[in-house]
């Protein structure tokens, strides 16, 4: 009996690998752990890192999930009777100037994995979808109920998109238990500093970009606007552990085992928190001062963004655990691990 992880040597992904296995050990489970990537966007090494981090090695395949074959293959050579599907491309600036290749990509690799499912009677899956889906809203906290979504770009519609797909897919195999994640904003590191989110290029995404900021890398943050109807002016997101959101994934995981059918879950702590708030609250963790300016809004952005936890916490029984000075305190441990 294995467990597939597609995208598995990229930031949450890994933090799953780490959190499943060691959630087995806990529960004396032989359950082995399968990683496809082509890490495209990842390293090799990280598969090294949750080995030291668990003491067991996962399996580890290096292929693109649209590859039919090599699908095929790995199918046929481990008992895959669950899958988490984090692969993708998830640039939202690079979505908008090559949309055909984003849509290609995440949509071909989601349905490769469909049909090599289906041939091999695969039933569990498990999607990594983004809170991106309720951006045209604006009735905080977000519930798994809304159903005004859509994106403002087209990283945010293949997201949209896939859930569909995967909506239908359940409808006519009642067989099949689907779980939809959708993830608010991603934080910190392991506590180890072994594994985190190594951006490509000029970080979109603001605490990587603050974390830079306080590695000396960049000189100061822009702030995207402070005109925003929130108690500051600054966006209002929901940051969340990216420890806490792996053992979202193990939580949603056992649901599926439970449940058939397709559902939607939020991942969110609930609270938000200002772009502002973050700065503060990560000079206050880790004793470094982080200039900043005032800049335009971002196009896209919405003012506030945070999650309704009611349902995760009720159906899968899970909630998040670490404190915003965890997530700013491992973010830093994890930049200060890689500009060393
Ligand atoms: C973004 C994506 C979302 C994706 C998520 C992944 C957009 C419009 N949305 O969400 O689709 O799923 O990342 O984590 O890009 N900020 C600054 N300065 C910066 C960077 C960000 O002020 O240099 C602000 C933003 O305006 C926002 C907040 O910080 O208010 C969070 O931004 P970010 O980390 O990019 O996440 P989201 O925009 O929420």
């Amino acid at each position: 009996m294995a467990v597939l992880l597609t995208g598995g040597a990229g930031f949450i992904g890994s933090h799953t690998a780490v959190a499943l296995m060691e959630t087995w050990k806990q529960r004396g489970k032989k359950e082995q752990l399968v990683i496809v990537d082509n890490l495209y966007n990842a390293q090799a090494e990280v598969i090294d890192r949750i080995t030291a981090i668990t003491g067991t090695r996962p399996a580890f395949v290096q292929a693109d999930v649209a590859d039919r074959d090599a699908m095929e293959t790995l199918f046929n050579t481990y008992e895959i009777t669950a899958v988490i599907h984090f692969a993708g491309y998830k640039a939202v600036g690079e979505s908008v100037s090559k949309p055909v290749a984003y849509y290609r990509n995440n949509l071909d690799t989601t349905l490769t994995l469909l049909e090599t499912m289906a041939r091999h009677g695969c039933k569990q899956l498990i999607f990594s979808s983004s809170a991106t889906v309720y951006s045209v809203g604006d009735k905080v906290p977000f519930t798994e109920e809304t159903k005004e979504l859509g994106c403002t770009n087209p990283y945010g519609w293949t997201k949209y998109m896939i859930e569909q797909i995967l909506r239908d897919t359940a409808a006519a195999h009642p067989d099949m238990s689907v779980v939809l994640l959708r993830y608010f904003n991603p934080i910190g590191a392991h506590p180890s500093g072994l594994i985190g989110e190594r951006p490509n290029g000029i970080p979109n995404n603001l605490m990587p970009y603050i974390t830079q900021v306080a590695a000396g890398i960049r000189p100061k943050l822009s702030v995207f606007g402070n005109d925003y109807p929130t108690p500051d002016g600054t966006g209002v997101r929901d940051y969340i552990h990216v420890v806490d959101l792996a053992k979202g994934h193990v939580a949603a995981l056992d649901y599926a085992e439970g449940h058939t059918g397709c559902e939607v879950f939020n991942l969110g702590t609930g609270v938000g928190y200002s772009v502002l708030d973050i700065v503060h609250a990560f000079e206050q963790a880790n004793g470094i001062h982080i200039p900043y300016e005032i800049a335009p809004r971002r196009p896209g952005d919405i003012a506030s963004c945070y999650a309704a936890t009611d349902k995760a916490k009720k159906l899968l029984g899970w909630q998040a655990e670490y404190n915003l000075a965890d997530m700013c305190r491992d973010s830093w441990n994890w930049q200060k691990s890689i500009s060393e």
